[in-house]
Formats: C-alpha cells, sequence, structure tokens
C-alpha cells in the first residue's frame, strides 16, 4: 500500500484509490471503535502526540485510535511546556521525538510548521492541523462521515452538492476537505461568508482546474438545497480584532428555521467541532440538535475509526488487522455507550 512510511501533511497527496483504501480500513475498524473487539495489531508501538495549539476531539481521537490498536502514547501539549520556548528549531525537536517514537502527530499555529518539522525524519507525520493551512484527518473524517450518511440514504457520492458556511478564509477544515471532495467527480461548491472570511483564491482555482463547480454566495437562503452543509466556526484567534467582525450576522446563522424553510429533508448538516455556542457567533445553533440529519457527533465517533485507519495504514499494519482481532471478554456492562447507531 502506497502510504506506508508517508508523511500525512496535506490531502493533496493522496489519491482517490488511496481515499478509498483509508475508508474501506476505517470500515474494518468499526468493531473496535465500537468496543466489540480489541486489537493488539500495534502493541510496543508509540505515538508522540505534540499539540501546541488548544484541541480537545483531534488530541483525544489521535490518542484513543492508537490505543484502541494496542498502541501506547506520549504527549506533548503547548508551547509553553516545550523546549520551543526556550529557542529550540522544529528540526531538532523532530530529530529528538522521531528517537523516541514510530509516528508523530503534531498541531502547530503556523501554516507550514507540520511540515517543515517532518523534513528532517523518515517516521511518519500527521498534521494534525497547520495554522490556517490543512487540517487532513479532519477532511477524512469528513470524508468517511459523507459517504457512510450517503449509503444510508441510498444516494451516490459523485455529483455532490455541498454548500460551505462560515470562516472559509482561516478554516483548515475547509481547505482540506474541498481539496479532497475534488478527487470525486463534479462536485457543486457554494461557499457561503461576507468577503472578509472569502475562500483563498487559490482554492477556488484548484477546484475549477479539476472540472468542478464553484459558487460564491453572501446568504444561506441563496442555496441550501443542497446534500450536505458545512458550517464552520469563525476563527477569532486568527483574526485581529476577531471579537467584533462586521458583516457577520443571522444570515450565516444555521438553525432550525434556516433549515426548515431552505435546506432538503436530508440535507446532513455537519460541522468539525468545536461550534461556539455564544448567540452572538452565528454559529450552528443548538436547537437543531434533534435533527436527525445533524450527523456531527456521528461525524466524532468517525474520526476514531478514520485515525485507527491512518495509522494502520502508514505503520503498513493494514493487511493483518483481524488476525489482531479479539473478542473482549468480561467487559460489556449493560450501561456501555453503543456508538451513535446511525440515525
Ligand atoms: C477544527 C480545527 O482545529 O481546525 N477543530 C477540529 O480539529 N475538529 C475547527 C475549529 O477549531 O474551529
Amino acid at each position: 500500500m502506497s502510504l506506508i512510511g508517508k508523511h500525512l501533511l496535506s490531502v493533496e497527496a493522496l489519491s482517490r484509490q488511496d481515499l478509498d483504501h483509508l475508508c474501506s480500513v476505517a470500515t474494518r475498524l468499526e468493531p473496535i471503535a465500537k468496543g466489540e473487539y480489541r486489537c493488539d495489531v500495534l502493541q510496543g508501538a508509540l505515538l508522540a502526540n505534540l499539540f501546541y495549539e488548544p484541541s480537545t476531539r483531534t488530541r483525544m481521537s489521535f490518542h484513543t485510535a492508537f490505543t484502541r490498536l494496542g498502541g501506547s502514547v506520549v504527549s506533548s501539549i503547548g508551547m509553553d511546556s516545550s523546549s520551543i520556548s526556550k529557542g529550540e528549531s522544529l528540526e531538532d525537536t523532530a530529530r529528538v521525538i522521531a528517537g523516541y517514537a514510530d509516528v508523530i502527530a503534531m498541531r502547530h499555529p503556523q501554516e507550514g510548521a507540520v511540515a517543515q518539522f517532518a523534513e528532517p525524519i523518515f517516521i511518519p507525520v500527521v498534521n494534525a492541523g497547520d495554522g490556517t493551512g490543512e487540517h487532513p484527518s479532519q477532511a477524512l473524517l469528513d470524508f468517511y462521515t459523507i459517504q457512510k450518511e450517503f449509503k444510508h440514504l441510498g444516494k451516490s457520492i459523485e455529483g455532490l452538492r455541498i454548500a460551505l458556511v462560515g470562516d472559509l478564509k482561516h478554516g483548515r477544515t475547509i481547505h482540506s476537505l474541498c481539496k479532497l471532495l475534488a478527487l470525486l467527480d463534479k462536485v457543486e461548491f457554494n461557499f457561503i461568508a461576507p468577503s472578509n472570511l472569502a475562500a483563498p483564491e487559490s482554492l477556488l482555482q484548484y477546484l475549477k482546474e479539476r472540472g468542478h463547480t464553484v459558487n460564491i454566495l453572501d446568504s444561506l437562503q441563496q442555496r441550501l438545497d443542497v446534500d450536505v452543509l458545512y458550517a464552520t466556526r469563525i476563527q477569532r484567534e486568527r483574526i485581529e480584532n476577531g471579537e467584533n467582525l462586521p458583516g457577520y450576522g443571522e444570515q450565516f446563522r444555521v438553525n432550525a428555521a434556516m433549515i426548515r424553510n431552505y435546506a432538503n429533508p436530508d440535507t446532513i448538516i455537519l460541522h468539525p467541532l468545536p461550534r461556539d455556542s455564544r448567540p452572538e457567533a452565528f454559529d450552528l445553533d443548538c436547537d437543531l440538535d434533534s435533527f436527525k440529519q445533524l450527523a456531527i457527533f456521528r461525524q466524532t465517533d468517525n474520526g476514531v475509526m478514520m485515525r485507527m485507519a491512518i495509522f494502520a495504514c502508514l505503520l503498513g499494519v493494514d493487511d493483518v488487522l483481524e488476525t489482531h482481532f479479539h473478542k473482549r471478554l468480561g467487559f460489556r456492562p449493560q450501561y456501555y455507550r453503543k456508538m451513535d447507531s446511525m440515525h
């Protein structure tokens, strides 16, 4: 398999074949994520989780995924507690950690920093988010979620129509997801944001060059008749005076009224999370929480499977997984949380 030993820095390195393979490995790993079986395929292997920016689900789901495959995890969290604050270069840190671990997941506030870190070392590095750059594992789990939801609805993923709303300029999840979806045939991308948060021109160019339709819109009402609505948080931490954003208001808030009035009954609603629950944030509203097409927690559940699949492929154990599955004995309490079954 072509991913063995490689870094996963950008979705641009992935082919359609890689994408399909990762999704099929993730599906095979569902019994592990659901706790029906345990797996020891990565017993003795070590993941170094380096997070120099805030994270809850990404860091924990990398950790969970690696542990569920039988591996162990060491972590470094925050710049202040790392030697980077003593002036150590990314290259030196990389050479040190590469001597400890078998694979690294890294998040860094600067675009390009994870690639710079990965350059001198020979163990796989997964980009867990580099500033406004990319977030490939999130895009993969988003894609996997879309594929699963479509299967449930009996729809084909080719010819997908997607609306993306929110901070399309700084949102790295959007950047990676759009480039990944560009591997499909004839996607319709609807970018919905005020001009100060618009998707980068280079991304629009990337999609157009690959034959996709790109529409630029400035309110949700203009195009919610789509298969997937992907909402995102305003990345206030990346914007000067980000607390006060003129031009961002009600026309971008994804709530029950907006969905009832303008979306299709089977429009799937996704969000990478966290959502900003403050009313003045105009983010994905909690009044949608009981809507069955709101797939955000199925999406987070899928993150564990997809991250297991990524590790299995990068470490070259994807073809021997099932021989390392063991029935879980003794630990099946009644209250054991079943993974959010489809709908
Ligand atoms: C996103 C991120 O960090 O880019 N979160 C995540 O990883 N699920 C989105 C965000 O912070 O808004």
